[in-house]
């Protein structure tokens, strides 16, 4: 087998004089140092938005958690409200993260929809229900695949805040799948 060849790197830390004269210089920027090479600013919006669209799977969860009736609706409840609590994590990471950047997480429900990737759509029947989750969670799916792959190199941590989330999505998108099989089965 042909060895793949790496290309070569530069020293890995090539001044550590300069890296520590950096950063005392903007002690008040917190997290952000000179080495973060992306848009901050478009960061923030971008995060904003995945914060609205976690707001907004709250509380459409939490409405489907409430609603959630027939014989099914145990089971089919129980996810709603994990799923519920765990968008709730993610809505709080993303704005922990938007304060480490220097921004202001946008909690304002004037708007949310707006700013939200995903719908708010109530749904009448348990198979409605998950039917618009699942549609929601695609949604962000490829929503935040986008922003992962917009953040690239420029912000690691968002980046991998995002793919974490983005896995936990792709989770819930498989609960639902089955739940809706499991559903269709037995009707
Ligand atoms: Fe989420
Ligand atoms: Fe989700």
């Amino acid at each position: 087998m042909k060895a793949i060849e790496m290309p070569k790197k530069g020293p890995f830390i090539s001044d550590i004089e300069e890296i520590r004269r950096r950063a005392r210089q903007h002690m008040e920027k917190g997290a952000v140092t000179e080495s973060y090479k992306a848009d901050r600013e478009t960061v923030i919006e971008i995060l904003n938005q995945a914060l609205a669209t976690e707001l907004v799977c709250v509380l459409r969860y939490k409405r489907h958690y409430y609603m959630a009736s027939g014989i099914h609706a145990q089971a089919v409840a129980g996810e709603f409200l994990e799923h519920a609590t765990e968008e709730q994590g993610h809505a709080d990471r993303i704005a922990e993260r938007i304060t480490q950047l220097d921004g202001a997480p946008d909690f304002n429900p004037e708007g949310l929809l707006n700013r939200s990737h995903s719908e708010y759509v109530e749904g009448r029947t348990l198979t409605d229900m998950l039917r618009e989750d699942l549609v929601a969670e695609r949604i962000a799916i490829d929503s935040y695949n986008e922003i992962v792959r917009y953040l690239g190199n420029d912000d690691p941590t968002s980046r991998r805040l995002m793919e974490e989330i983005l896995a936990n999505e792709e989770e819930h998108a498989d609960d639902l799948k089955t739940l809706l099989e499991t559903l269709g089965r037995e009707k």
